[in-house]
């Protein structure tokens, strides 16, 4: 019953037949952070939760976020809304976020404070997240798509080493160096409770989860490899022995011609890929492998006007020729105007 029910869904979902390898024109669109400071009905909403991580936990005001951008702009896609740090929440530890600065938490300085992590996230703390990803599919057209995440276990390590966001994720990079065993361990710990996380969101009724790694770009060569790569494979390859199929979208940001490997070894279903990525480079090299979503810079976003509509024709024509979903290289900057939204989207839909 249920799988006859799924492969009818998929059917009629634009942004699955692309993760299934088919060319749709026009391609489907959403945009990363599309709930977020940029709409009014956002900050309202905002307002009236609290603190931002009273608004992730309240089912009924994430449903309403969550659903914004989808009913003003008919995105074919909806991301659950939430944040990728409440893995480390659900795993003992204090996060909280600043008011016009961003996330903090409590530094996991030491070995012995990384040894005593638990590696089984508190699915009572997550219950409610999956209670907005229930209420948020009973809302969806037939034709929207819902998209569920999680952080990279380096990226949220990044966080969790540090405290904060870093601009160069030195803590982090030092301890993967000094203490490779004590890492590993972090590592390991957010492999397992990102895999039970996503697998929760699946079951609630995502049709595809995304793995932010936006910090990949500051690793290179072995160490992409070790802590990028590797932990990714880990994760898609116990997420699909808990869900058969499962469609991963993999965005190592940054990763630029470590793309290859990233889709070679990690068996993503398809990538996003960031604004330093060359476009042919995109269709030559990865395209013909996996479907590919993005990459429209955000700071034309920002700017409209004919550089918008460059960008967007740019996009259209390199990757448009295949399985493409149509979305920004990074997340939409908050000051960035609707009306340049709306400008893009008759662009991309004609
Ligand atoms: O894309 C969406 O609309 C869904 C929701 C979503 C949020 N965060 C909501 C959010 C998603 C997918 C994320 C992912 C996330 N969170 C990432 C990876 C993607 C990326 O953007 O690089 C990272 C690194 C985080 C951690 C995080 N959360 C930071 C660094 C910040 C502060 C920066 C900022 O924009 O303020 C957040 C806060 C956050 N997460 C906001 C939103 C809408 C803004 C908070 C607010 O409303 O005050």
């Amino acid at each position: 019953m249920e799988e006859s029910a799924q492969t009818e869904s998929m059917g009629t979902k634009p942004l699955l037949r692309v993760l299934d390898g088919k060319r749709e024109t026009p391609p489907p669109v959403w945009m990363m952070r599309q709930a977020g400071r940029y709409l009014p009905e956002y900050r309202a909403v905002r307002e009236r939760a609290g603190g931002f991580l009273d608004l992730c936990f309240n089912p009924a005001l994430a449903m309403e976020v969550t659903l914004q951008p989808v009913r003003r702009f008919g995105f074919d896609a909806a991301i659950l809304f939430s944040d990728i740090l409440v893995v480390p929440l659900a795993l003992g530890r204090k996060v909280w976020f600043v008011e016009g600065e961003g996330p903090r938490l409590e530094p996991l300085s030491e070995a012995k404070g990384v040894r005593l992590l638990r590696k089984e996230a508190d699915d009572k703390i997550l219950a409610p997240i999956y209670e907005t990803v229930r209420c948020v599919k009973r809302e969806l057209g037939a034709q929207t798509a819902l998209i569920g995440f999680c952080g990279a276990p380096w990226t949220v390590a990044t966080y969790m080493i540090a405290g904060q966001g870093t601009k160069d994720q030195a803590p982090a990079k030092a301890m993967a160096s000094a203490e490779p065993e004590v890492f590993q361990h972090l590592v390991d710990c957010l492999v397992e409770a990102s895999v039970g996380y996503l697998a929760r969101q699946l079951d609630a009724g995502a049709d595809v989860v995304q793995i932010f790694d936006t910090w990949a770009g500051s690793l290179s060569g072995e160490a992409f490899g070790r802590w990028c790569v590797e932990p990714t494979k880990r994760l898609v390859t116990k997420l699909r022995q808990r869900k058969p199929g499962a469609k991963i979208v993999g965005f190592p940001r940054g990763a630029g011609k470590d793309l290859e490997r990233y889709i070679a070894e990690t068996g993503v279903t398809a990538v996003s890929v960031g604004n330093e990525i060359d476009r042919a480079f995109a269709r030559d090299r990865i395209q013909s492998r996996v479907p590919v979503q993005g990459n429209v810079d955000p700071e034309i976003l920002l700017k409209g006007g004919d550089a918008l509509a460059r960008e967007v024709d740019d996009v259209l024509q390199t990757l448009g020729g295949g399985p493409l979903i149509f979305n920004l290289g990074h997340g939409i900057l908050p000051q960035t105007p609707i009306a340049h939204v709306e400008q893009m989207l008759k662009r991309v839909r004609g």
